[in-house]
């Protein structure tokens, strides 16, 4: 990939395409600033250079309208924390406003332009709207790896009419996963859970033909275990993804690997943290009742498998772990990622929120910022955000 270290960018002005889209609340604070510290090497570094750094994003989905939810003032407030120097916002993301912002920027100085989903421009990736925010400066870095699967203006239109490059995170998060997936040691395993089974069975078939172990919780285990003849009562699952799970087991069969499925389950009589709840074995799911975690003994069978991996990535919770007395099986998951020896690589919000819950982030090899993004490259698929910085996975491998 171009790298910005390839570029002298001393009084240029740099258009920083990072993904800011963190999670806030009602008022609209924000809940965890993850994606925007992931960011601060390549602004750093931007900034030392002597460049004049002009970051755009989008927050949330406003759908092409400007809405005061989506305003990134806080967001501009909490990177000028970060980097300790003050960061101007403005409130628009192309026209005179900003033209006259960027004129009146030093070398070194950093703003933040407006949620660029403001534009309808954005999401059609409409090349006129493309080229006003080419237009504003002379290099476009792109560093927003959790968006880089959208063919958007900001991410991929843009490129069309500037020399661009690739952040720092962007390439680390290419180089992470790449290493999972192609260049990891084995054994390699993947833990596959959440709620999205038809969402991930694509990622699922491409993790089955490179990883040595396979195991699954959450609805998509639910959807294997229904697939085996298991009855899974009212649980979660998707009854049409059946046949092509069964293949799925088909296939790992055939290549002589090892599909972990659970053997004992926590089901509960409703949807709720204080329903009525036992441990049962995965034989004995009651028709009317759910199962919301993985039982003791599954627990105790995935830690060993966990524990002899060389090579990790983790997705999805393996039960219900929003509600805590169900999170117990994902937390005891996220610790024995945390405690092996392998390669770990963890990526989707609520894996990462059991990581950060229980304060084991330092023991993860790499945390993802990206959701949908990080699914889809492990996938296999072409991301625009990539391919437009000259993106070649078997040389970047
Ligand atoms: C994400 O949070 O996955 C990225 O920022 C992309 O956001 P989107 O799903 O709204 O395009």
């Amino acid at each position: 990939m171009n790298s910005l270290k390839d570029v002298d960018v001393s009084n240029k002005r740099v258009l920083v395409r990072v993904d800011f889209n963190v999670p806030t609340d009602k008022k609209g604070d924000i809940i965890d600033d993850t994606r925007i510290r992931e960011s601060l090497p390549t602004l750093r570094y931007l900034l030392e250079q002597g460049a004049r750094v002009i970051a755009v994003s989008h927050l949330g989905r406003p759908k092409g309208k400007p809405t005061e939810e989506f305003r990134m003032d806080k967001v501009a407030v909490r990177l000028s924390q970060l980097l300790g120097k003050p960061v101007r916002k403005v409130s628009e993301c192309i026209g005179p406003q900003v033209t006259q912002a960027i004129d009146q920027m030093n070398p070194g100085e950093i703003i933040v332009l407006e949620n660029v989903r403001f534009y309808p421009g954005e999401e059609a990736n409409d090349p006129e709207f493309s080229k006003e925010l080419a237009g504003l400066a002379d290099i476009f870095v792109n560093d927003a790896f959790g968006a880089a699967h959208r063919a958007h203006a900001s991410i991929s239109g843009v490129a069309e009419f500037l020399p661009t490059y690739a952040g720092f995170l962007l390439a680390k998060e290419v180089k992470m996963l790449s290493r999972v997936m192609d260049v990891a040691e084995s054994p390699r395993m993947a833990i596959m859970g959440g709620a999205k089974v038809t969402d991930k069975l694509a990622l699922l078939k491409n993790l089955i033909k490179k990883m040595d172990i396979i195991i699954l919780g959450g609805g998509m285990a639910n959807t294997f275990m229904g697939a085996s003849g298991l009855s899974v009562g009212k649980s979660l699952h998707e009854e049409a993804m059946f046949g092509m799970a069964r293949e799925l087991i088909e296939s790992v069969r055939g290549a002589q690997k090892k599909l972990l499925l659970p053997v004992d389950v926590v089901v509960a009589d409703h949807f709720a943290n204080d329903a009525k709840h036992k441990v049962v074995s995965v034989n004995e799911v009651p028709d009317d009742w759910m199962i919301v975690d993985i039982g003791p003994k599954t627990v105790e069978l995935y830690r060993q498998a966990i524990n002899e991996a060389r090579t990790i990535f983790w997705n999805g919770p393996v039960g219900v772990f929003e509600f805590e007395n169900f999170s117990a099986g994902t937390d005891e998951v996220a610790r024995a990622v945390a405690s092996s020896q392998a390669v770990s690589v963890v990526g989707g919000g609520d894996s990462l929120a059991a990581i950060y819950h229980l304060g084991i982030q330092d023991s993860i090899t790499h945390i993802s910022t990206g959701g949908g993004a990080t699914l889809e490259f492990l996938e296999g698929k072409a991301l625009p955000g990539l391919m437009c910085c000259n993106y070649n996975r078997k040389m970047v491998v």
